[in-house]
């Protein structure tokens, strides 16, 4: 079996993002990358250095809040040499993996959601049938496409354009009407107070700043009225939220992760996955692989909180 080359990024991939998104993910607040240390990645030690790098690091400070940008610039005056410059490339990278997954190659990021299907049990904890529902952070529509069968209106909000427009052509595919689409961040949600009657989040919402955090979960609970929900899906945090007053609970069942076919399988897994996937892939050539093999939990965790005002 071909295994397709993991697609390795690079620090130039940055300009994928556009300017609001820049200032999003390079900024000083948690799950960001900081202005200083990519300002080190873009210092300049090599007078070689080809000039598409220079134009990015002026587009990146030209879109920095003006704290950030000042640090920043120092910082691509301070660079020590090569080595350090290099360092802080691959952690920059690494850290925006995901971003630069969803914005440079986002139909990737469809194969892979296509496969790790969640437990549709959250539908029903969140109460979703013919009512108004927040998909925050709803990326290609994992869980938007099951949910607009069964509610009267979802708002699909996510950071990340090049997602939502995989999920409007899914919506389309699928004649799917009720699905209205929105760029927007958990801690910014161009809904008015009281609008929806859930709140649904999978995979997305934590609490780190960047991941919506408190000021976040505050909008969250200001577009739900009074007696909705908001469910979070598969958590990466749950104690976080139970100490904001969530319950958790892990649905029944269980769950593996599994392609269309072996060869999709094993696309997916060179591209996103250990070494351990793909030996399970050579063992049993069958498309699956157990979500334990990832060291992973099953998606069928979720914690929920019914909105009092
Ligand atoms: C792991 S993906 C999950 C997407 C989708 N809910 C799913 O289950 O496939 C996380 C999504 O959250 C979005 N996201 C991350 N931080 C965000 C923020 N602060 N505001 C809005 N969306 C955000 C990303 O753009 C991405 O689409």
């Amino acid at each position: 079996m071909a295994i397709a080359p993991t697609t390795a990024f690079t620090l130039g991939d940055l300009a994928a993002f556009d300017e609001a998104h820049l200032r999003e993910v390079i900024a000083n607040v948690s799950g960001a990358v900081s202005p200083a240390l990519t300002g080190r990645a873009f210092g300049m030690c090599d007078p070689q250095e080809h000039s598409d790098l220079s134009r990015l690091a002026e587009r990146i400070e030209h879109a920095l809040a003006p704290d950030s940008r000042a640090a920043f610039a120092r910082s691509r005056q301070q660079v020590t040499g090569c080595d350090d410059r290099d360092a802080a490339r691959h952690s920059v990278v690494e850290q925006l993996f995901w971003e630069l997954v969803y914005w440079k190659t986002p139909v990737d990021y469809e194969r892979l959601t296509s496969g790790e299907k969640v437990h549709l049990g959250a539908l029903d904890v969140a109460r979703v049938d013919g009512a108004v529902v927040l998909d925050a952070g709803a990326g290609a529509g994992r869980i938007t496409l099951p949910l607009a069968r069964r509610a009267c209106k979802v708002y699909a909000m996510d950071a990340a354009p090049p997602l939502l427009h995989l999920l409007e052509s899914k919506c389309a595919g699928a004649d799917l009407r009720n699905v209205e689409l929105i760029r927007g961040l958990f801690r910014r949600v161009s809904l008015p107070d009281d609008s929806v009657d859930s709140v649904i989040a999978c995979s997305a919402f934590g609490m780190q700043e960047a991941r919506g955090g408190e000021r976040g979960l505050d909008e969250l609970q200001r577009v739900t009225r009074p007696g909705g929900r908001i469910v979070i899906v598969w958590p990466e945090d749950p104690a976080w939220f139970v100490r904001h007053g969530f319950h958790y609970t892990r649905l029944a069942g269980s769950l593996t992760i599994t392609f269309p076919t072996l060869e999709e399988a094993y696309v997916v897994a060179a591209r996103f996955y250990c070494h351990a996937a793909i030996r399970h892939l050579d063992a049993t050539h069958r498309p699956e692989v157990p979500f334990h093999v990832l060291g992973i939990k099953e998606p069928r965790d979720l914690c929920w909180l019914t909105v009092r005002k």
